[in-house]
C-alpha cells in the first residue's frame, strides 16, 4: 500500500468487497456519500429487455487475426446507470478465449478462477461521436465491460451463441468478416448475467504513469455456453491465411493487481459502510488492443 495510487483510482461506486479468503491484497474505501440507494442498475437498455430486441445494433463479424470481433451500429447500444459517469456508447465486443477445453482464456481471473473465454463490450464516452483522439484524451474515454463464458456440456446452447459461431466457417481469413443476418440482440448473448453484480476499477494506460483510461465492470455471473460450441472459435478461424495457425490463446497474460483497487457491492447492501478485505481479481491489459479494434 506504498502509493496513492488508491485514492487517484478510486471510483464513484461504494464498494466493499465480500470475498476475503483469497492470499492476495487489495484495498476498499468507504464513501459515505454513496447510499444504497445510489447503487443504479447498470446497463439498463440490457435490463430492459424490449429495447434491443432484434438484431439492428449487431452488424458485422469480423475476424481481425487477434480476434473476432462484432460492429454494433453506431448510437444503436448505449450504457449508462452503474455508476458510469455519463452515457456511453457501444463500439463493438470482441472475445479472448484459450484452446478449447485444454487451455482457459479469460483476461480476468477472480479468487484465482478463470473461465474458458471473456467476452468485451468496447464502448466509449458517447460525447466524443468516436473521435479517438478525443475518446483518448479522457481518462475516463472507455468504459469496458466483461462477461465471463463459461462451458456447459448441452450441445449447441444458448441459441443465440450457436448462430454467432454459426459465422466463423466465413470468416476463417484474417480479414474476413460477415454481415450479421440472425436475429439476435446483444442481450440474447447474455442470458443469465444480474447486472447488478459486478467488479469495478479504473484501468491503467501503462504503469510507470498509471494513467487511467478505461472504466472497467467485469460481471460476476457467468454466461454458460455449450462446450462444443466454444471449442469452435478454436478449432474455426486463424490468425492470417488459410495456412496460418489457428486462432488460439487469444488473451493477454494475467497481470498483478499491484495498486488498484477494485470495488464490487456488498452482498447484504446494509453492510456496505463497513471497510472489507478484497478477493483477489487478476487483471488483463487488453485495453489497447482493443480501442485498436475500434478504429
Ligand atoms: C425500459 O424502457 C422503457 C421504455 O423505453 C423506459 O420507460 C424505462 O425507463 C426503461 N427502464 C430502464 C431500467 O431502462
Ligand atoms: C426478432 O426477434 C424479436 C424478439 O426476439 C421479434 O420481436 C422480432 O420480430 C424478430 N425480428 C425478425 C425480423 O424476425
Ligand atoms: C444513444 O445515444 C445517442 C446520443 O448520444 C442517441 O442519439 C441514440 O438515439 C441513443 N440510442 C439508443 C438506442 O438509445
Ligand atoms: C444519458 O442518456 C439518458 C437516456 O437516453 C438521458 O436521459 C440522459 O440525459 C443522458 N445523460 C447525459 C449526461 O447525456
Ligand atoms: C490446442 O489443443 C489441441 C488439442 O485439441 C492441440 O492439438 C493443439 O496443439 C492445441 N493448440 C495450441 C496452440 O496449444
Ligand atoms: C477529433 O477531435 C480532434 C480534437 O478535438 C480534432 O482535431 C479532430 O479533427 C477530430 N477528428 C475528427 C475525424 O472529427
Ligand atoms: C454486407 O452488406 C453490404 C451492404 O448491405 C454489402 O454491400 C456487402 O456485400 C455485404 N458483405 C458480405 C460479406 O456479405
Ligand atoms: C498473411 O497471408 C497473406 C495472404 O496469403 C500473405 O501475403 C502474408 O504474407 C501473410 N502474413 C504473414 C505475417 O504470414
Ligand atoms: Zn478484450
Amino acid at each position: 500500500m506504498k502509493t496513492l495510487l488508491a485514492a487517484y483510482c478510486a471510483v464513484s461506486l461504494l464498494s466493499a468487497c465480500h470475498n476475503a479468503d483469497s492470499p492476495a491484497a487489495a484495498w476498499c474505501y468507504h464513501e459515505p456519500t454513496c447510499s444504497d440507494s445510489a447503487w443504479p442498475k447498470i446497463v439498463p437498455s440490457f435490463c430492459n429487455g424490449t429495447r434491443f430486441d432484434g438484431n439492428s445494433a449487431l452488424t458485422k463479424i469480423r475476424n481481425t487475426g487477434n480476434t473476432i470481433r462484432v460492429d454494433f451500429a453506431p448510437g444503436h447500444m448505449n450504457v449508462s446507470g452503474g455508476a458510469l459517469p455519463t452515457n456511453y456508447t457501444s463500439l463493438q465486443f470482441h472475445l479472448h478465449w484459450g484452446n478449447g477445453s485444454y487451455s482457459l482464456g479469460s483476461e480476468h481471473s477472480v479468487n484465482g478462477k478463470r473461465y474458458p473465454m471473456e467476452l468485451h463490450i468496447v464502448t466509449a464516452k458517447s460525447i466524443y461521436h468516436g473521435n479517438t483522439t478525443r475518446i483518448l484524451a479522457d481518462s475516463e474515454g472507455l468504459a469496458a465491460l466483461g462477461f465471463f463464458i463459461e462451458a456447459t456440456t448441452e450441445k449447441n446452447q444458448p441459441e443465440s451463441w450457436k448462430a454467432l459461431t454459426s459465422y466463423l466457417t466465413t470468416i476463417t481469413q484474417k480479414g474476413g468478416y460477415a454481415n450479421i443476418t440472425h436475429n439476435f440482440s446483444m442481450a440474447d448473448l447474455l442470458p443469465g448475467v444480474d447486472m447488478t453484480k459486478y467488479y469495478r476499477y479504473h484501468g491503467s494506460l501503462t504503469t510507470p504513469t498509471c494513467n487511467e483510461a478505461v472504466i472497467w465492470t467485469v460481471f460476476k455471473d457467468p454466461v454458460k455456453v455449450s462446450q462444443n460450441l466454444i471449442d469452435l472459435f478454436s478449432m474455426t478461424v486463424r490468425i492470417n491465411d488459410s495456412t496460418s495457425m489457428h486462432m488460439t490463446n487469444v488473451y493477454r497474460s494475467l497481470q498483478p493487481i499491484n495498486t488498484r483497487v477494485v470495488k464490487t457491492q456488498t452482498e447484504d447492501q446494509s453492510a456496505s459502510e463497513v471497510l472489507k478485505p478484497l478477493f483477489s481479481l487478476t487483471l488483463g491489459t487488453a485495453f489497447f488492443q482493443m480501442l485498436l479494434y475500434t478504429t
